[in-house]
């Protein structure tokens, strides 16, 4: 599962639309975190999809991560400023790859 403590433990290594990559990333393999307030651990998405179907305000959009040992789309929480914390999102995502702040 995503590191709760990821803001601790991580540093900021890039950005991405907008957004932080907590790092380490070394492509292709390793992605590392993208987003802070709607976080996603691309090392662990596997891109079930459910978390795109079934944020209201759609803070996900597909990325291409060719060549990641998990799999060569992740959900990217490209519009992390829109979220109203509803938790949907980290409650069906079948990997725990999702960590969602409030506050
Ligand atoms: Fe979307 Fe709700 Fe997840 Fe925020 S907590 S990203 S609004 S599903
Ligand atoms: Fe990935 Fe979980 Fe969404 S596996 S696509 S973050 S539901
Ligand atoms: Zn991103």
């Amino acid at each position: 599962a995503i590191d709760p403590e990821f803001e601790t433990n991580r540093d900021v290594a890039e950005e991405h639309e907008g957004h932080n990559v907590w790092g380490p990333v070394e492509e292709p393999e390793t992605l590392g975190i993208h987003g802070t307030h709607v976080a996603v651990d691309f090392d662990i998405c596997l891109a079930d999809g459910a978390c795109l179907e079934d944020c209201p305000v759609d803070v996900f959009e597909w990325v291409d991560t060719p060549d990641h040992p998990e799999s060569e789309i992740k959900a990217d929480p490209a519009h992390e400023d829109q979220c109203i914390d509803c938790m949907l999102c980290v409650d069906v995502c079948p990997v725990d790859a999702i960590d969602v702040d409030p506050g």
